[in-house]
């Protein structure tokens, strides 16, 4: 789709959790795949993944592995189809859920490298408004937030669109 070697980046927030953001990310990604772009989906709910039990993936190496033993990125990434890939989280590992500025600038590198191999990056983030999901949000071009009616998931929205604008 392009020939550029730096993808268009985006990211799905929302503040509030079960609003859609994964299925919306693996939706999307499969649309703009099917289009001809070559589609990345990061998840990027660090400590509590969610896009591989979703797609039903078999995950061998995920961003822990990558950030922790300096596993190979593109050996973690799973070809769901032939322009989709998808870079795995765990599940269960509450340090990720807030990584420091290093990990932050090393996870940086990965993804511009990874990055290099697509058209479009999806990052799929957590819930909230902690440090990983702020890290994404100022990481890419461009910012996607989903809310639903829910007074509740419009209060959140707002919430991560203030801190964002603020900082
Ligand atoms: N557009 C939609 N309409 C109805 N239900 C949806 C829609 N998108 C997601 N869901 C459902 O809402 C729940 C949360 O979706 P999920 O994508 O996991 O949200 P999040 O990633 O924001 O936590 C799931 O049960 C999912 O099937
Ligand atoms: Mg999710």
């Amino acid at each position: 789709m392009r020939n550029s070697s730096k993808p268009v980046t985006a990211c799905l927030s929302s503040g509030k959790g079960g609003v859609g953001k994964t299925s919306l990310t693996v939706n999307l990604a499969y649309a703009l795949a099917q289009k001809g772009a070559r589609v990345l989906v990061v998840d990027g709910d660090l400590g509590l993944a969610n896009v591989d039990v979703l797609l039903r993936l078999q995950v061998q190496t995920t961003i822990q592995d990558i950030l922790d033993r300096g596993a190979d990125p593109l050996e973690a990434v799973i070809y769901v189809e032939p322009r989709l890939g998808v870079l795995p989280a765990s599940s269960g590992v509450p340090d990720l859920a807030n990584l420091g500025p290093e990990d932050h600038q090393e996870l940086g590198e990965i993804l511009r490298s990874i990055g290099g191999h697509f058209d479009i990056v999806l990052v799929d983030t957590a819930a909230g408004i902690g440090s990983s999901v702020l890290w994404f949000n100022t990481f890419v071009d461009y910012n996607i937030l989903l809310l639903t009616p829910d007074p509740t998931a419009m209060t959140d929205a707002y919430a991560l669109i203030k801190v964002l604008s603020r900082d």
